[in-house]
């Protein structure tokens, strides 16, 4: 007699969460005690100029917490440009521009990174340390040039153009640096696209920076209708309304702006760019076309330029504040993972952007 087949159940290792391999930690004590205002004392005077001295008793705690927690941790915090003054001077271990932040977290010497950005920067970090735990403090922290475009959405470019390299910003999901040839960010854009032999070059998502890269590229440059909802409120116009009522202003732009407000800029570059800039030439005043939070964070060093901030706010990063970082820290959330099935085509092109020689 034939014997049926035995239907054994199917085991697999469990998944365990960063909180399970970790382990979740206590809330520490939030008091303002003469000894947390006497370590957190020459921090203070980074942020002196941006936090009044009555709200510091707020801060301060979560500082000393935040501080103490990621040695016990072994984590790593890295901060964007656009996060508010006290992250990015009173807890931040790694500045920096997309570009920085992606090749510093490469040889990130910790096992654990909490990103202090957007999403899709925290999913760079994990694309390049696959073994490590990538932690953001709030997940929901997007990009409205992330949101622009999907994987699919690149599938269709390519069978429409053929054989035509794709180079993606950063600011895209997984899903989508995995659709593409290499990634490419506001500071190295135009190398990217001009180390392909083709005559044309896809650009996406951001129109903008597309349209500025053909300002300095021969090659034709095809483009997607994304947009960051921080740089296109700008227009040439109010920079040209600055200008009238202070002539020696000198404007500093991001490349994800329109061309026209380039145009009226005396110097466009990714947020490092700019910081380097403002530090090279020393403006007496300086308009930079950007994130607000970036003119106090650069302020601190250089206290003798007076910055104009027009005040946009990108309310994504405004999303990470410091009560997320400690909850993060103890609860080891949210953790950042990547879809296997597209884990190491996305990891190719951003390598190959971190790999360009110029
Ligand atoms: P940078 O790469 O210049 O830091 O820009 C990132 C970003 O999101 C700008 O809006
Ligand atoms: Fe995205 Fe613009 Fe915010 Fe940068 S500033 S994270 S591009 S929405």
């Amino acid at each position: 007699m034939a014997m049926e087949a035995q239907h054994l159940p199917q085991t697999r290792p469990a998944i365990r969460t960063a909180a399970e391999r970790f382990g979740v930690w206590e809330r520490p004590d939030l008091t303002y005690s003469p000894a947390v205002a006497k370590e957190t004392e020459h921090l203070y005077e980074r942020v002196r100029d941006f936090i009044p001295a009555i709200e510091w008793p707020i801060f301060a705690p979560y500082i000393h917490a935040i501080n103490r927690l990621k040695k016990e941790r072994g984590a790593v915090i890295l901060a964007h440009n656009y996060q508010t003054p006290e992250i990015f001077h009173c807890v931040a271990d790694i500045k920096g521009d997309s570009l920085q932040l992606a090749r510093d977290a490469v040889s990130v010497d910790a096992e654990i990174i909490v990103q202090c950005g957007v999403h899709f920067m925290a999913e760079t970090s994990k694309l390049l340390n696959p073994q490590k735990t990538v932690l953001i403090p709030d997940g929901r922290a997007g990009c409205s040039l992330s949101e622009s475009i999907t994987g699919a959405d690149v599938r269709l470019l390519r069978e429409r153009y053929p054989g035509v390299p794709v180079v993606t910003y950063v600011n895209t999901s997984a899903d989508v640096k995995a659709e593409t040839d290499i990634c490419c960010t506001s500071a190295n854009a135009v190398d990217v696209v001009n180390s392909f032999d083709s005559d044309t070059v896809l650009c996406i998502p951001d129109e903008y920076l597309a349209m500025n890269v053909a300002n300095q590229t021969h090659k034709k440059i095809l483009t997607w209708k994304g947009h960051c909802e921080v740089h296109e409120r700008f227009t040439a116009d109010e920079l040209l309304e600055y200008k009238k009522a202070d002539p020696r202003i000198e404007i500093v732009a991001h490349p994800e702006c329109h061309p026209s407000v380039l145009a009226v800029s005396d110097f466009a570059g990714s947020t490092k760019g700019m910081i380097d800039y403002v530090k090279t030439n020393r403006p007496a005043r300086v308009l930079l076309v950007t994130e607000c939070s970036m003119a106090s964070n650069i302020q601190v060093e250089l206290p003798e330029v007076d910055f104009v901030k027009p005040c946009n706010l990108c309310p994504h990063m405004k999303r990470i504040t410091l009560p997320k970082i400690l909850d993060s820290l103890l609860f080891m959330t949210e953790e950042v993972t990547v879809d296997p099935a597209i884990a190491d085509r996305a990891r190719l092109a951003v390598e190959r952007m971190i790999n360009l020689k110029n």
